[in-house]
């Protein structure tokens, strides 16, 4: 018999029932709450909120656990590819060979962005931030392909607006550091993978001939896999409530890029490797910087640590730290802040600050320090995360849609002025 959670409210009971997920999760289903009491739930930030049912990423936080569709995000980031975690996530499956070249193919296909794009990027002033570039070009497309624009319509158009948005957006990434460099823009090269293409449009010159280093290009590949989907985060959230409304893809997407921008989220990477520029200019004195973020009257916190969810460890960060050091090692750079990084990291894991509170890095902690080394500047790296996450967040749109969930509409508890008449000016 399925459990059910007592409420008591005066000398009145209430049942509701509690639902279960496949790894044993519980929640209480309040939906019927406020019909029957009158009464709602409160819970700013949704700390405690689940918003919907999901069958795409599990997370445990306590446990340190993260999985795409079942599949470890070790043994992901070990052994795939992140277009093939791409179609993991969006379908569902691992793809069959013949399904994953037809993937390839499909995104290839549509890698060129219609020229008048250049037109709208030209329209920006160089010092404009590129996630600002990005999110108003992806909202462009709704323009371009105005079909787009209504998401009920048949699986095999919604799947064409999916695959234009996987493509283009290595395209929109590239176009708008260039905007920002002043440089020629790069058209698609269609005979290289995705994270090839994207980094030869990245940083191709004209009139210079340009190789992709493989060990680039792998280490972005795994760097995106571990980004491409992490439940209900605020930018997915935002993606998955944008697109309640049955706006478009590309709108809600451009959405979840926007939500994706601030420095407690996605933004948290770029302010990272500013804050480890700091220490380092300021002679390197991580315990100065460690009291400064324990000081409740300074508003300094330590970027890249702690999480909403992960408690004890984020696996991502365990990844990222092995990756950082075998990435800069392949490509034989030396970097400073690396050094105070791992002195940072060593500080709060003994400090009792931290430890009380379960702060632990988290994904961004190292993963501008690899991006660095790549070569790409920081305020692209939130660009690249976007780049990361967009599957996850196409996936999540997806099973929105195909789950026809409800427009998302959160209660509040009104604490302002009671009734009052108005009062003419010269009264006031
Ligand atoms: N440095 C110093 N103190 C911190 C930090 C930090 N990075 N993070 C949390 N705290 C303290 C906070 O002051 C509070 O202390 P107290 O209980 O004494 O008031 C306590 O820890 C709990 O903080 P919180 O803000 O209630 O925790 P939260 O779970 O709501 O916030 C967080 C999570 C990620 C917003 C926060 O840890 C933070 O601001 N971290 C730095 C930004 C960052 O690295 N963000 C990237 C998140 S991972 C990438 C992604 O998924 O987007």
């Amino acid at each position: 018999m399925a459990q059910k959670a007592e409420i008591k409210i005066g000398e009145n009971s209430y049942e509701l029932p509690i639902v279960e997920g496949s790894e044993g999760e519980q929640g209480i289903d309040i939906g019927k709450l406020r019909g029957s009491t009158g009464i709602i739930t409160l819970d700013p930030g949704f700390k405690n909120t689940g918003s919907t049912k999901s069958a795409i990423t599990f997370l445990n936080g306590e446990k340190g656990i993260l999985r795409y569709r079942g599949y470890s995000i070790e043994d992901l980031a070990e052994n795939s590819t992140f277009i093939e975690v791409a179609y993991l996530l969006i379908y569902g499956e691992l793809p069959s060979v013949d399904a994953l070249n037809t993937f390839k193919t499909d995104i290839k296909t549509h890698t060129l962005v219609h020229e008048d794009i250049k037109k709208i990027l030209e329209g920006f002033p160089s010092n404009a931030h590129p996630m600002g570039v990005l999110s108003s070009l992806v909202t462009a497309l709704t323009a371009f392909y105005p079909e787009s624009l209504d998401p009920n319509r048949s699986g095999d158009e919604v799947n064409l607006s999916i695959i234009r948005i996987l493509a283009k957006m290595p395209t929109f990434a590239a176009w708008a550091y260039k905007n920002e460099v002043g440089h020629p823009v790069n058209y698609p090269d269609n005979r290289l993978d995705y994270c090839s293409n994207f980094l030869k449009m990245m940083f191709a010159l004209p009139a210079e001939e340009y190789e992709v280093d493989p060990v680039v290009a792998n280490a972005l590949d795994k760097l995106l896999i571990l980004h491409a989907d992490h439940e209900q985060n605020c930018s997915t959230s935002t993606v998955r409530i944008v697109g309640s409304s049955q706006a478009s893809l590309y709108a809600s997407i451009s959405a979840g890029i926007n939500a994706l921008w601030g420095p407690l989220h996605g933004g948290a990477n770029s302010a990272v490797i500013e804050m480890l520029e700091n220490i380092k200019k300021d002679g390197g004195d991580t315990k100065k910087w460690m009291s400064k973020a324990k000081d409740k009257d300074d508003p300094f916190r330590l970027m890249g640590f702690g999480h909403r969810v992960y408690k004890n460890f984020d696996p991502r960060a365990k990844i990222i730290k092995k990756a950082a050091d075998d990435v800069l090692d392949k490509l034989g750079v030396q970097d400073p802040v690396l050094d105070i990084a791992k002195g940072l990291e060593q500080e709060a894991l003994s400090d009792q600050y931290f430890v009380d509170r379960k702060l632990y890095p988290n994904v961004d902690f190292y993963s501008g320090i690899i991006y660095r080394a790549l070569g790409i500047p920081v305020d692209m790296f939130t660009v690249m995360f976007a780049l990361g996450r967009l599957p996850g967040w196409i996936a999540q749109w997806k099973e929105m849609r195909e789950n026809n969930e409800p427009i998302g509409r959160p209660r509040q508890i009104y604490v302002g002025e009671n009734a009052r008449p108005y009062v003419s000016p010269e009264d006031r």
